[in-house]
């Protein structure tokens, strides 16, 4: 087989058989490929597309071009959920401890963040104790007691993922559905999901900044879950703000405590349910959406899904004693008003900038070398269709360092407030079965 035959057929709009998409990617991540034969096979994607078959068959050949972890030891639907990037997006640290008490086994494989806010590590980090570092076999009978664990990333998962997307991001041929629905897919499946429910946000702040464009991306990983037997449904949902309230590591968990015990935002609220009710679904605690969803409201007041994330807390050397006394975990030295200018109604907030704005306290990573504060970070006062007085508090910044003018102004720069009232933006879009 030749790549330059591959690609000419690609160009030409004609679809690649396994056999050649798997040459594709074997050779390509040995080394054998250069980048330039591949950019020109991306470029050629990009613009002919391929059919739900090609998609399906260049996610495994992905998955298999590295290592894959086996979780068959761990009882029950491994369900995992996945976000397509949101800012200040709390939903993992609510949904593990919620879905586990329902009997779903989570088994979180997570990173650590990169921009906006720390990844789920770093979050769950900064309470006292709590470590991820542990073996393989630990990790599987965490699973196996609680229903719930989180490990850091370990293994060589997908490298063919990883060497395209280096050369997608250099070529303009990273907005490709086909593309991205394979890169995601791909590392879902070669974690060891059984069954995968996806969060594709959309608008300002998101990837995808059209609602069409997020519909046809999750179609597209919902259709090839579906191919390769792993159940799979998908959420549209809002990014034109940051959900819930807050931005930042430490701020985050006490965000998540308060969601778990039904006192949280209404935005997070919701979509937590809206996910965890999938999430039940596809492994096997419920049989309709609406089942699921009761049972999860349920444990949220009877206090089980909050005793879960003690439980999960303290199995991995946390701190539970934090889910009932939130003052335990790290606080910023200074915590400073952002007093609006005129009165309004809040239109816009550009989710994306409001996370740098955070990034620049210390609530991320500019580089991967960067140490993060846990304690800082933002919580918004008002959200989109809220009314405010001038003077009155839109954010109070969680801060280490005094002389914040530039994040302030940042900040007022990208929360837009008119006279006019403004409608709150619907938070799920839609679902997709
Ligand atoms: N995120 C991914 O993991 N892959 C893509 O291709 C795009 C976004
Ligand atoms: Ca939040």
């Amino acid at each position: 087989m030749r790549m330059y035959d591959v690609i000419t057929k690609k160009r030409d709009g004609k679809a690649l058989t396994k056999e050649e998409i798997d040459f594709f990617i074997e050779e390509y991540t040995q080394g054998n490929i250069p980048d330039y034969q591949a950019s020109a096979l991306c470029m050629a994607i990009f613009f002919q597309d391929m059919t739900e078959e090609e998609r399906a068959n260049l996610t495994m050949a992905m998955v298999n071009s590295g290592d894959t972890i086996d979780l068959s030891s761990i009882e029950g639907i491994k369900v995992d959920k996945h976000s397509t990037g949101g800012v200040g997006d709390t939903t993992t640290l609510v949904l593990a401890p919620l879905v586990a008490s329902l009997g779903v086994p989570v088994a979180k494989m997570s990173g650590r963040g990169l921009g906006h806010t720390g990844g789920t590590i770093d979050k769950l980090e900064s309470v006292s104790g709590f470590h991820v570092e542990m073996d393989k076999d630990e990790f599987i009978e965490l699973v196996n007691q609680n229903k719930v664990s989180v490990i850091g990333q370990s293994g060589n998962l997908t490298p063919a993922d990883k060497k395209l997307y280096g050369l997608r991001d250099v070529t303009a041929t990273v907005n490709s559905i086909p593309l991205i629905a394979s890169s995601i897919m791909s590392k879902k499946i070669a974690a060891g999901a059984d069954a995968i429910v996806l969060d594709v946000k959309t608008g300002a702040g998101a990837f995808m900044k059209t609602e069409d464009e997020s519909e046809e991306l999750a179609k597209a990983m919902v259709s090839i879950g579906n191919q390769v037997g792993r159940r799979t449904m998908a959420v549209i949902s809002d990014m034109n703000q940051p959900l819930g309230h807050a931005i930042g590591n430490a701020l985050e968990v006490q965000e998540a405590i308060d969601t778990l015990k039904g006192e949280g935002p209404d935005d997070l609220t919701e979509l937590c349910l809206t996910l965890g009710s999938q999430m039940a679904v596809l492994g096997n605690q419920a049989q309709t959406l609406d089942e699921a969803r009761s049972k999860l409201e349920q444990n949220i007041r009877n206090g089980n899904a909050l005793e879960k994330f003690r439980t999960f807390l303290e199995s991995q050397g946390g701190d539970g004693q934090v889910v009932e006394k939130p003052e335990l975990l790290p606080h910023a030295k200074y915590k400073i008003e952002l007093p609006a200018r005129e009165s309004g109604y809040v239109s816009g907030m550009t989710a994306d900038e409001i996370g740098k704005a955070a990034m620049h306290l210390g609530a991320g990573r500019a580089t991967k070398e960067s140490e993060i504060d846990l304690a800082v970070g933002l919580m918004l006062n008002k959200k989109i269709g809220d009314y405010a007085e001038a003077g009155e508090s839109l954010v109070t910044i969680h801060s280490n360092q005094e002389n914040i003018e530039e994040i302030k102004e940042t900040l007022y720069k990208n929360i837009q407030i008119q006279k006019d009232s403004v409608n709150k933006p619907k938070l799920v879009r839609k679902i997709i079965e």
